[in-house]
């Protein structure tokens, strides 16, 4: 029987930051679906989620380059002759474009750029989906956000990915570049980066709850997020990319329920059998940019694609969990409890 993927056999596919987190899930379902040609373009920028490990076990059935799509003669080589590009290079972090804004207007805009011209002068009509995030929204005005809700990003990361959309819309509309928007929710599962504290809040709750550290929340943790499974992520892309409607759109994703942040950490503990919370104040950097609650609608991509999320919560990080048990090694190394509870303290991102 076919599935509703089979409309990527035989063709070829372009991953920007296909080491990272998404990129290589969603290249891992590529090859699943089989017989797609598969070409990842990755910088290993440092800090962020790009890992060799993440395709270790298809790395033969994917061409890989360890480039920046910044460089123009990497962007020009890449994207000629594919069917698809899924655009999945940047930076996500908050926090480090508050501490370095001009290293993420290379990431999220000037390399976007690059990649934009390199579509328009060597693929012109080539179909791209754009990763950005629903942090464009700033503080909710109300809730859930839908694509109607007004812009007003908190931070220079939310401000770059919203050029970086605009980039993709008006190539399509100048140029006729088959540009699609995803604004995606916070994202979890395997193959995330979690060295750090600074890309994703979860990854970090399910780092400490593993190791039986402490969870720090800001506040009390109240504030509540949905949460994605990166399948029904990676699903999203496949629908976007596939359909010809969605050009010049943009679309949110979103969870099924919002969890309170403490909630978050309460279940993790549970499942784990491990880790504590405490609550501590806002440190001043991160106060200084976050919106509080806020969750989105996908209602519109629902309408238009049929896509919702499919994996509930526990499921997704049992899932999760089981995948960090196997292979915790090839992700983070154990912290003194000490240290790793004072990082924690200091900044993670919510
Ligand atoms: N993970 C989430 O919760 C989330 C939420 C909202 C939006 N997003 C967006 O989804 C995309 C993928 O996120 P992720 O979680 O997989 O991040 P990630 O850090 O795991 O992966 C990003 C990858 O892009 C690579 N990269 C960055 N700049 C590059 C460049 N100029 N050239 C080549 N490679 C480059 C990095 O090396 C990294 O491997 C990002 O654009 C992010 O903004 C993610």
């Amino acid at each position: 029987m076919g599935s509703k993927f089979d409309v990527y056999k035989g063709r070829s596919v372009l991953i920007t930051g296909g080491l990272g987190f998404i990129g290589s899930n969603l290249a891992r379902r590529l090859v699943e679906i089989g017989g797609v040609e598969i070409t990842i373009v990755d910088a290993l920028i440092p800090e962020q989620g790009g890992n060799l490990f993440n395709i270790e076990d298809i790395r033969n059935r994917v061409t890989v380059h360890i480039a920046d799509i910044g460089d123009e003669s990497v962007a020009n080589h890449v994207v000629g002759g594919v069917d698809y590009i899924f655009n999945l290079a940047g930076s996500t972090s908050h926090l480090d474009s508050m501490f370095c804004p001009q290293r993420d207007l290379e990431l999220n805009c000037a390399a976007q750029l690059v990649l934009l011209e390199a579509c328009r002068n060597f693929n012109p009509h080539v179909k791209v989906v754009f990763t950005s995030t629903r942090q464009v929204y700033g503080e909710p005005l109300y809730l859930p956000v839908d694509e109607q809700h007004r812009v007003l990003p908190p931070d220079i990361n939310g401000i770059h990915n919203l050029a970086a959309e605009h980039y993709h819309l008006l190539y399509h509309r100048l140029y006729g570049l088959r540009s699609v928007v995803l604004r995606l929710t916070n994202t979890y599962g395997p193959r995330q980066l979690m060295e750090h504290d600074r890309q994703s809040f979860i990854a970090w709750f399910i780092r400490q709850a593993m190791d039986g550290e402490t969870i720090e929340l800001f506040g009390e943790g109240r504030q509540r997020r949905d949460l994605n499974y990166v399948d029904d992520v990676v699903d999203a892309l496949l629908l976007a990319a596939a359909s010809d409607a969605t050009d010049g759109q943009i679309y949110n994703l979103g969870g099924e329920e919002p969890i309170a942040l403490v909630d978050l950490a309460k279940l993790l503990i549970s499942m784990t059998g491990r880790g504590h919370i405490s609550c501590t104040p806002f440190p001043p950097e991160r106060q200084l940019i976050d919106i509080g609650n806020i969750y989105s609608s996908y209602r519109k991509i629902e309408t238009a694609l049929g896509w919702r999320p499919q994996t509930p919560l526990r499921i997704g990080l049992r899932r999760t969990l089981e995948f960090y048990e196997r292979h915790r090694e090839r992700y983070w190394k154990r912290q003194a409890a000490s240290s790793a509870g004072e990082r924690s303290a200091k900044r993670h991102s919510h």
